[in-house]
């Protein structure tokens, strides 16, 4: 285990921003991650998975971990059921088609997500009717003050909409090291509600489709919409789709009225925040190296060499307009370094 300095951060980051570290630990064991805490712990720490939820602004001065723990294995098996193990730095989509190649079902629908398995119950992820949190059972995590491995429970970890305790109340206080997931190995319980979804599996003429047909489907309408980090740099949603009151909706649906929505409850509707960027005029706006993705105006994108400053400065530039056109506040997903 060495630590460098003056590191790249480009190829750790899914938004490719050209931002160094100012030392850098690639950590492949629970024993070196421990180790290393034990002597810096008390020196700023910068914590990197799969790097594909953060925008880097400027240089990290800080001690980088990048969580590169590999190694997946079945802890517990019934004859329904399987509880599989895998370890933080492991590809998320690789683990999903893995899990497809054995037949275990309950992330089909969480295919090509980008990112890794230890930080996917931080900020729950989700996509296409399913959550984490549908087939999570719990995880474990390195303590970063005293260095011991914690055991959290689904209910410990409070997840909600893009949220866990992992962002709030234990925000900078654990390092995840491995996730249990339980998943079904037949009678899966297929979500197909979700419209596109239904569309793909009509178009392929799936009648009786499985869970390799989900996740095919899946992956045709994230490529339709979503740019492959590996050619246009970006995070996925930049945004979260605000939750507005139904009578703050009711007064926009005057004005818009093909404005899409999801009831939350009697109280609350959920706006897709990629309309009212495309509404406000930004979709495929490109600015020299950055701007909005031209098929998901929820993605902001980096074409070559842009700087995280530039694209939190759109980003900011979108919230403003947001706000003005619709009074409505939204958050960034991802992580604003
Ligand atoms: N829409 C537009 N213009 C756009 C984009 C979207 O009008 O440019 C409208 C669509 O027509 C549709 C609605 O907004 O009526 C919803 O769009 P979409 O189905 O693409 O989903 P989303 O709400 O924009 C969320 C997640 C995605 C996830 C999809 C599918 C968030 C912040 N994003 O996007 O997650 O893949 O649903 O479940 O919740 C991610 O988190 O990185 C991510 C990609």
């Amino acid at each position: 285990m060495t630590i460098s300095h003056n590191v790249s951060l480009k190829p750790f980051n899914t938004f490719g921003i050209d931002a160094k570290a100012n030392s850098y630990c690639n950590i492949t064991s629970i024993e070196d991650l421990q180790k290393v805490l034990k002597t810096e712990s008390q020196k700023p720490l910068f914590i990197l998975g799969g790097g594909s939820n953060m925008l880097l602004t400027q240089n990290v001065n800080a001690l980088v971990l990048h969580i590169n723990l590999k190694g997946k294995e079945i802890v517990e098996e019934t004859e329904d059921k399987v509880i599989v193990k895998a370890m933080a730095g492991e590809n998320w989509h690789e683990f999903v088609l893995w899990c497809l190649k054995n037949g275990y079902g309950g992330i089909e629908n969480l295919s090509l997500i980008p990112g890794n398995i230890g930080t996917a119950p931080i900020q729950n992820i989700g996509a296409y009717g399913v959550e984490l949190k549908d087939v999570f059972v719990s995880c474990e995590a390195v303590n970063i003050k005293d260095q011991s491995l914690r055991t959290f429970s689904k209910n410990d970890c409070n997840f909600g909409y893009r949220e866990s305790i992992f962002k709030q109340d234990l925000k900078g206080e654990y390092i995840i090291t491995s996730v249990n997931l339980q998943l079904t190995k037949h009678n899966h319980t297929l979500h197909m509600d979700y419209g596109a979804i239904k569309q793909e599996l009509e178009n392929s003429n799936s009648t009786k489709p499985t869970i390799q047909d989900i996740s095919k489907a899946v992956i045709a309408i994230r490529e339709s919409k979503l740019p492959n980090p590996k050619d246009i740099g970006n995070s996925g949603s930049f945004f979260k789709n605000p939750i507005v009151s139904t009578e703050h909706f009711n007064r926009l649906k005057e004005n818009f009225p093909e404005i899409p929505s999801y009831k939350i409850s009697d109280s609350e509707v959920k706006v897709p925040a990629g309309w009212l960027i495309e509404k406000a005029g930004f979709k495929g706006k490109r600015f020299g190296d950055y701007g909005v993705h031209n098929k998901q105006a929820l993605v902001l994108v980096n074409y070559g060499n842009a700087n995280g400053k530039d694209i939190f400065e759109l980003a900011q530039l979108i919230q403003k307009t947001i706000k003005r056109l619709f009074e409505i506040d939204i958050e960034t997903e991802v992580n604003i370094i």
